[in-house]
């Protein structure tokens, strides 16, 4: 027991220093020398704003380790209630982040809860975004947003943004998009692959060419080990090979802040700010050859590509029918059929747009977006109707090509605007209250390239009058991704016709609600899961209350193991309204 006390109290320098011994030990003497001054101040400190204080002093003089900065945020994130109001912490907190990212620490989840403790009350956790007015293009930990910056360097949610940028987008995404996505998409395996050595990985990092995108992982890198003396010097060759004069004249200045003996590199850093120099220092103990300003480091601009998109011209159809007449063409007339026939939507778009004859043989206009909205407007590719719109007027023989997203009470909207429309290859299809034959589902479906579709509320039924079997449904839907639909019918085939499909993508949520019919074979429905389940499996399953109880009670006990046997995996289950 004694033995293991000594052991625990070893492993930090001293009991109030954060820093771990082994930390400590790979300092410089000077290094630990202005550490064990500190520690020693922090040691008789109780009130958490003088802690932080001395923190912040400490940290306008040397490189200050994470550790330290916890200790800012730790002491920020418990408030009681005579404490100012948490607007003030907040801003605090952010502050404080804005120091700690220079210093090279980038805490996104750690550091942005606090909870407001209260006399004999559950305390009040708040989040915010601390780094609200900065984009760290990191190869971890990104949430999503459908910009075209968001899918323009390796991450590990790449999927998942391009699938919300090609959902959202007013116009199909040009190639130089998408290609770009693809090699980055490749890129991130490489480099997560590469991680252990250090060469490597900077090589691979390089290959994206985006500056910003090597200073936010090499920083962030550095952050988590300011020892790799290799990485810093990796760093500082490709700042000054890439004229970033500012961020290598501070680069510098934070290694000679952290490694204090090494004055080797501290002649290189004279020599270079004699050359690039003078630049701006926030440090309060500058050298004699650097320039103080004391003042905070302004938010760096974010520069955002301009989008390269095809645009389609909406008047297309009433200027080009005078002139057509007049071109001459150099292939014979059947060759021409035969091309369109045979094009894709974006051979189509291209020929359309090259030569209007085109049109005229196939008098298709493209839609990449068809939506309802509050108003009726055409923008780019993107068609919006109001619901009271009279459909005749905008679509004629329209191909609806990325996107139907129609969420509108009147319930014959969608079943009206079918008839006008030539074909669907919408990848996305969300849709509210609608009523539709099957028919008209399989026309918007056939194509079996949807990822998402999301029918919340809405009937299906065939010419019978009947729901429609899962398994039908699913026979159209290869490429599935998300699946979301009320009131299907299943039998006593349908577990096997599942497991016996094949499926090109994998399945990352399924919910159906209103499921009615007769009883499947479960195991095979769980092959099915097994089978085709993505990285990770939602699964909502409302049956209803006429539903045979003893096959629901089972089938729940056979999701319930296979939750058990994957942390994967999570199912919600429901038989009428128990
Ligand atoms: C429903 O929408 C269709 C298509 O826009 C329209 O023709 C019909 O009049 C609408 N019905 C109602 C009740 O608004
Ligand atoms: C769950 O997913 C993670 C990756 O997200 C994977 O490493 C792990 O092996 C998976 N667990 C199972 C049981 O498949």
């Amino acid at each position: 027991m004694l033995s293991f006390i000594i052991l625990v109290l070893d492993s930090f320098i001293n009991a109030e220093s954060p820093l771990h011994k082994e930390f400590y030990d790979r300092c410089c003497p000077s290094y630990k020398k202005v550490i064990d001054e500190l520690d020693e101040k922090l040691a008789c400190m109780k009130d958490r704003k003088e802690v932080r204080d001395a923190i912040m002093a400490f940290s306008r003089r040397y490189l200050t380790p994470k550790e330290y900065w916890n200790r800012c945020f730790e002491h920020d994130g418990q408030l009681d209630e005579n404490d100012p109001d948490c607007e003030i912490w907040g801003k605090l907190c952010r502050k404080t982040a804005k120091h700690a990212f220079f210093h090279l620490h980038f805490e996104k989840k750690k550091w942005s809860f606090f909870s407001l403790t209260r006399n004999n009350l559950p305390p009040i956790h708040f989040y915010f975004n601390l780094y609200y007015d900065k984009h760290v293009k990191l190869i971890d930990y990104q949430h999503c947003s459908a910009s075209e910056r968001n899918i323009g360097y390796p991450h590990d949610n790449l999927e998942e943004c391009f699938r919300h940028y090609e959902e959202v987008a007013s116009s199909i995404p040009s190639k130089k998009v998408i290609k770009r996505y693809e090699e980055m998409k490749d890129l991130y395996l490489k480099i997560k692959a590469a991680e252990d050595n250090v060469h490597e990985w900077f090589k691979l990092l390089l290959e994206v060419k985006d500056v910003d995108f090597v200073k936010d992982n090499v920083e962030v890198r550095l952050g988590k080990d300011y020892f790799d003396v290799q990485l810093w010097k990796l760093y500082i060759g490709f700042l000054k090979q890439n004229a970033e004069y500012k961020r290598l004249i501070h680069t510098y200045s934070k290694y000679c802040r952290f490694f204090l003996d090494d004055h080797d590199m501290l002649e290189k850093y004279k020599n270079d700010m004699i050359e690039y120099g003078p630049i701006n220092l926030p440090w309060h103990n500058c050298y004699e050859f650097e320039v103080q300003n004391g003042v905070e480091e302004a938010a760096e601009e974010i520069s955002v590509e301009p989008e390269a998109v095809l645009p389609f011209d909406s008047s297309i159809c009433s200027r080009f029918y005078d002139t057509y007449f007049f071109q001459s063409f150099s292939l014979p007339g059947p060759i021409i059929l035969y091309m369109l026939k045979n094009a894709n939507d974006r051979v189509l778009r291209q020929l359309f747009s090259s030569c209007k004859y085109f049109f005229v043989k196939n008098p298709t206009p493209i839609c990449y977006r068809l939506e309802t909205g509050s108003e009726t407007r055409f923008n780019n590719e993107m068609l919006t109707l109001v619901d009271s719109a009279n459909p005749n007027f905008y679509l004629k023989s329209t191909y609806i090509t990325g996107c139907i997203r129609i969420f509108v009470s009147n319930t014959s909207f969608l079943s009206s605007l079918i008839p006008r429309l030539y074909s669907c290859k919408a990848k996305y299809i969300k849709i509210r209250y609608q009523q539709l034959s099957f028919d008209e589902l399989k026309f918007l479906i056939q194509h079996g390239g949807v990822i998402d579709l999301f029918a919340n509320d809405c009937e299906i039924k065939d010419a019978n009058g009947d729901y429609i079997d899962l398994e039908k449904i699913m026979a159209f839907l290869p490429n599935i991704q998300f699946f979301y639909m009320k009131c299907i019918k299943v039998n006593a085939n349908t577990g096997h016709a599942l497991s016996n499909m094949k499926f090109n993508a994998k399945l990352s949520s399924c919910t159906i609600v209103g499921i009615r019919g007769q009883p499947f074979d479960s195991n095979e429905f769980l092959k099915y899961c097994i089978t085709n389940k993505a990285e990770r499996l939602y699964m909502n399953f409302c049956f209803d209350e006429e539903f045979d109880a003893d096959f629901v009670k089972n089938f729940g006990e056979i999701l319930s193991d296979y939750k058990k046997s994957n942390e994967n995996v999570s199912f919600y289950l429901k038989h009428g309204n128990e």
